[in-house]
């Protein structure tokens, strides 16, 4: 257990210390500090009315088309991909898209629930997915510690997962998902291609200003979803559902309720709201 605080360094610096889940003693409605004072809090959920359409420039993904090595953990909250650190000049990581600074991929998580129909974080039009996929990035100019607690310093692309029959987004994860359902565990899967966990368009998103969705629940964070999901199959859900917390009870579920707007707007960039500028 000693060489397995090294996968909660990118948490624990931001993190509450405090003991917190899922279950109704450690749930949502009791999590403290920003989580319960803050105002700009994520997830939310998209709908038309809030939305304000916007062209910003091409966002860019690079070297998610390069197949890297990645551990696999269950840290008791949620199944994390890490170690793209070590992938040395082909660490994946974004720009453009209106995104100010270059933000290097460090993590991916999953959310689900023991509900297909309740899965994800983000709803649209007050509707979940089954699942939802967090891409997390840091600023690249700025040390780790650093760009954690400055604003704008994190960026989280949020993927929608539905319910399907066929599913290549995970199918090179599955093997290890099946094998790390006790807590701490960790398998490391070669050849793993980042490219995966993206959806086909990724031309239209929705951008707003939150928070991280665990806690401390730190603000700042600038979102990106979109909203054409991939895919999970049943079998993938189930293999989730087997994960255990640090007391060893079923995760079941690890997803945050809807959070209030509080008068944000969201920004849709999409490849219509671009050809209506191209044409007129
Ligand atoms: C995966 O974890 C092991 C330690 O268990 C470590 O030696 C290795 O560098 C890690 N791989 C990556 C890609 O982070
Ligand atoms: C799943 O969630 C939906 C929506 O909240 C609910 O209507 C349904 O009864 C739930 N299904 C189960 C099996 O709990
Ligand atoms: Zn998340």
């Amino acid at each position: 257990m000693a060489n397995f605080t090294a996968y909660f360094t990118f948490f624990a610096l931001i993190a509450s210390a405090y003991a917190w889940g899922y279950l109704p003693n450690d749930g949502p409605p009791t999590w403290t500090g920003e989580c319960k004072t803050g105002k700009l809090q994520s997830p939310i959920n998209f709908e038309r009315r809030t939305m304000e359409p916007t062209r910003y420039d091409k966002l860019i993904f690079m070297h998610y088309l390069n197949a890297g090595i990645v551990n696999l953990t269950n840290n008791g909250h949620t199944v994390i991909g890490t170690g793209f650190d070590t992938w040395g000049p082909y660490q994946p990581y974004i720009f453009g898209g209106g995104l100010k600074y270059k933000y290097n991929l460090v993590q991916f998580h999953l959310h689900w629930s023991s509900n297909d129909s309740t899965g994800s974080e983000h709803t649209v039009g007050g509707l979940h997915y089954s699942a939802e996929l967090h891409l997390v990035h840091v600023r690249a100019d700025l040390p780790l510690d650093v760009a954690q607690t400055t604003p704008d310093g994190i960026t989280v692309i949020g993927v929608f997962m539905a319910l399907g029959v066929q599913s290549s987004a995970l199918t090179g994860l599955e093997g290890a998902i099946d094998k790390i359902s006790t807590f701490g565990t960790k398998v490391q899967v070669n050849h793993f291609l980042p490219q995966t966990l993206l959806p086909v368009n990724i031309d239209s998103f929705y951008r707003y200003e939150g928070s991280l969705t665990t806690p401390g629940c730190n603000e700042g964070i600038v979102w990106t979803v979109f909203p054409d999901p991939i895919f999970i199959t049943l079998r993938q859900l189930f293999l989730l559902r087997k994960m255990r917390t640090r007391a060893g009870t079923l995760l079941g579920t690890n997803v945050r309720p809807i959070q209030p707007l509080n008068g944000r707007v969201v920004r849709h960039d999409s490849l219509f709201f671009r050809s209506i500028v191209t044409f007129y």
